[in-house]
C-alpha cells in the first residue's frame, strides 16, 4: 500500500517533466519541439492570434501567451485555406489539411544550437499564385537544409486568397487587402523577439521567397516597417511584370468575388458570414470572371494591391525611382519560366494569328516591334515561343532591369543567377507534363531544399551536387553577406563542396554582367546573358 503510493507520487512528481523532445523558451511560454536524426524542429508555432471571427479582414493581432504549459511544437499546422492546389506533384506541394486559424512559423536548428549560438537565420516566404501551399508542404521541410548549413530556418504561412487580399472599400468597416503582407512582417517580429532562445542571431536574419514569396521579399525591401526585420534577401523567379493591382481593379475583382456568394457587392457584413470553405471556392471560381483585369493580373488575380500604404507604387517603378532599402540581394529566375502558365492557358495548339492576338493584348502600342524581335516560328503550334517571350518579359528581363536599378542605389552587393535544370524525376506528374524535361517556374524549389525524397523521388548525383552548390551558396550569403564566403568560426560550412564551388562574382559591368547559370553537371557564368532581348525589352518598357 505504502509502496504504492510512493510510486504513485513518483509518478506524479515525474510527469511534468516528461517530454522527449528539445524545449525552447519564447515571449509567450515553453515551446517542446521534435529532434529529428537531422535537426530540431519546433513545428506550428503561432506568431498571430488566429485570425477568424472578428479578427477576419483585420491586420494580425498579438498572440496570447500559454502561460507555463508547454506548447506541443511537434505537428504542423493545418495550412490556409485553399482548394484545387494542384501545383507540381500534390504529395509535394499541397496542405494535408486547411483552417482559417492558420498564422504559425515553423523553425528548425541544427542538432547542437543552442541560445548562445548566434547562428544566421533564414526565414522562407512560400509561393502559389498568393492561393496555394503551405509552410508545411513536403516541399518546404528544412531538415536537410539546416543539416547541411548549420543555419536557423523558419518558414512561415500567410493568409491568402480572398481571406488575405479582399478589398472592399476604403471605410473603416471594410476589407482593405494586403492582410498577407501584414502577416510575413508580424512573423518576421516575432522572429526578431524570439529567435535568440532558438540560438538564432535576430541581426543577421535572410528573407527569401519564391513566386509569391518572391514579389512578397520585394515589397519588404520596399518598406520603411519592414526593412528592420531582415539585412539580406533572396528573391527567387519573382513575375515583375504581373502588376500588383490598382484600387478600382481590387473593387472588380471584389464585386463578382461577392456575386459568387450572393452577397451584395462590396457587403461586407454578408461576406463574414460565410464559411472559409465557402470563400476558398468563390474566390477560385472568380477566376473566370475577371477578364476585365489588366491581362497579366488573370494569372495572378488575388495578392497585393497598390494601396499607398503598404504598398506605395508597383516594384518596377520604385526600383526604377531608387524607393527600396539597399541591402546584399541575390536574385534570379528560372529558364523557363513561364511554359506552365502558357501551357495551362491554352490547353490547345496556338496559331499564328492567335499568337499575334495575345502580343496586340498585352502590349497593343508596341505590336509590330515585339513581332519582329519574336517572330512567329511554328505555323503549327506557337505555345513554345509565346512562352519563350513570356519568360523574358515576365521573369528574365525585368528581374534584370530590377537588378540593375538596384545597383544605381550603391550597393555592390547583387548577384543574379539563372537556374536551369530540369530535374529528372516525374515530379510534374500528374497534371503538368508538359513541364517534364523542362525548367518551368518551381523547378529550382525541390532542390533548394533538397526534399524530392520525401515525396519518394530519387536525385541523380549531378542533381545532389547541385543542390548542395544551392544551399552552400545560399547559406554563404545568410552567413556573410557574399555566397562565396562560407561566414566565420561555428558557421564556417560543412558541405563537401565548399571550396569546390565556382565563383560567383557580382553583378556588375566592370565584371561584365556575370550571370551565375545554375545548371548540372556543373555551374557556369554566362556574362551579359539574353542582353539583345533584355535590352529590347528595357526600351520597350515592363508595363502590361
Ligand atoms: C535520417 O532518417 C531518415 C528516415 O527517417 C533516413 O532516411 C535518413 O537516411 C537518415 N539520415 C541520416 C544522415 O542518418
Ligand atoms: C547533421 O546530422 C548528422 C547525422 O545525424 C549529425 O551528426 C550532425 O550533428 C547534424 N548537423 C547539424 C548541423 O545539425
Ligand atoms: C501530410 O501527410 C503525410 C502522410 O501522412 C505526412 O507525411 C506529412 O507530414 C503530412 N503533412 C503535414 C503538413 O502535416
Ligand atoms: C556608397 O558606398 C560607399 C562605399 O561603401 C560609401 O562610402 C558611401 O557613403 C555610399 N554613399 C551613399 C550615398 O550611400
Amino acid at each position: 500500500m505504502m509502496g504504492r503510493m510512493i510510486l504513485l507520487v513518483a509518478l506524479t512528481l515525474l510527469v511534468p517533466s516528461v517530454t522527449s523532445g528539445p524545449v525552447v523558451r519564447t515571449k509567450y511560454g515553453a515551446v517542446e519541439g521534435v529532434a529529428s536524426n537531422l535537426s530540431q524542429n519546433f513545428l506550428g508555432i503561432p506568431f498571430a492570434a488566429p485570425p477568424v471571427g472578428s479578427l477576419r479582414w483585420q491586420p494580425p493581432a498579438e498572440p496570447k501567451p500559454w502561460g507555463s504549459s508547454v506548447y506541443d511544437g511537434t505537428k504542423f499546422k493545418p495550412g490556409c485555406p485553399q482548394v484545387f492546389c494542384d501545383l507540381m506533384n500534390p504529395a509535394m506541394v499541397c496542405p494535408n489539411k486547411t483552417s482559417e486559424d492558420c498564422l504559425y512559423l515553423n523553425i528548425y536548428t541544427p542538432l547542437d544550437a543552442e541560445p548562445s549560438s548566434n547562428l544566421p537565420v533564414m526565414v522562407f516566404i512560400h509561393g502559389g499564385n498568393f492561393v496555394h501551399m503551405s509552410a508545411g508542404s513536403l516541399l518546404f521541410r528544412g531538415d536537410i537544409f539546416v543539416n547541411k548549413s548549420n543555419v536557423i530556418l523558419v518558414t512561415i504561412d500567410y493568409r491568402m486568397g480572398a481571406l488575405g487580399f479582399l478589398v472592399t472599400g476604403r471605410q473603416s468597416y471594410d476589407a482593405k487587402g494586403n492582410y498577407g503582407i501584414m502577416d510575413q512582417r508580424m512573423a518576421l517580429k516575432w522572429v526578431q523577439e524570439n529567435i535568440e532562445a532558438f540560438g538564432g542571431n535576430p541581426n543577421e536574419v535572410t528573407l527569401f521567397g519564391q513566386s509569391a514569396g518572391a514579389q512578397s521579399t520585394i515589397v519588404h525591401l520596399m518598406s520603411e516597417k519592414s526593412s528592420p526585420y531582415f539585412q539580406k534577401a533572396i528573391v527567387e523567379s519573382a513575375p515583375f511584370t504581373i502588376p500588383f493591382k490598382e484600387f478600382a481593379e481590387a473593387i472588380v475583382l471584389s464585386d463578382y468575388f461577392a456575386e459568387i456568394l450572393n452577397c451584395g457587392e462590396g457587403n461586407i457584413a454578408c461576406l463574414r458570414t460565410k464559411t472559409a470553405e465557402e470563400i476558398a471556392q468563390a474566390q477560385f471560381k472568380s477566376r473566370s470572371k475577371i477578364a476585365s483585369l489588366k491581362f497579366l493580373e488573370e494569372f495572378e488575380p488575388w495578392g497585393p494591391w497598390v494601396d499607398g500604404d503598404e504598398i506605395k507604387m508597383e516594384p518596377v517603378e520604385a526600383y526604377e525611382k531608387g524607393k527600396f532599402f539597399d541591402k546584399p540581394l541575390i536574385i534570379g529566375t528560372t529558364s523557363e519560366e513561364t511554359r506552365i502558365y502558357i501551357y495551362e492557358a491554352w490547353k490547345k495548339r496556338v496559331t499564328t494569328p492567335q499568337y499575334a492576338l495575345v502580343v496586340a493584348t498585352v502590349s497593343p502600342s508596341h505590336v509590330v516591334e515585339i513581332l519582329y524581335e519574336y517572330p512567329p516560328d511554328d505555323p503549327t503550334d506557337e505555345r513554345d515561343n509565346l512562352a519563350l517571350l513570356a519568360t523574358d518579359f515576365v521573369f528574365v528581363c525585368s528581374t534584370r532591369h530590377v537588378t540593375r536599378a538596384a545597383l544605381k542605389k550603391n550597393t555592390t552587393d547583387v548577384w543574379l543567377y539563372l537556374y536551369d535544370h530540369a530535374f529528372s524525376f516525374p515530379g510534374w506528374e500528374p497534371h503538368f507534363n508538359f513541364c517534364q524535361g523542362h525548367v518551368c517556374h518551381g523547378s529550382d524549389m525541390p532542390l533548394v531544399f533538397q526534399t524530392a525524397s520525401y515525396a519518394g523521388f530519387q536525385f541523380t548525383q549531378d542533381e545532389l551536387i547541385l543542390s548542395d552548390d544551392l544551399i552552400t551558396y545560399f547559406t554563404n550569403f545568410a552567413k556573410s553577406g557574399n555566397p562565396n564566403t562560407p561566414g566565420v568560426g561555428k558557421h564556417s560550412s560543412p558541405t563537401k563542396r565548399q571550396e569546390q564551388i565556382l565563383n560567383w562574382p557580382n553583378y556588375n559591368s566592370d565584371n561584365g554582367w556575370p550571370l551565375m547559370r545554375l545548371m548540372t553537371p556543373s555551374n557556369k557564368l554566362d556574362p551579359d546573358f539574353n542582353a539583345p532581348y533584355c535590352d529590347f525589352w528595357d526600351r520597350v518598357g515592363y508595363k502590361a
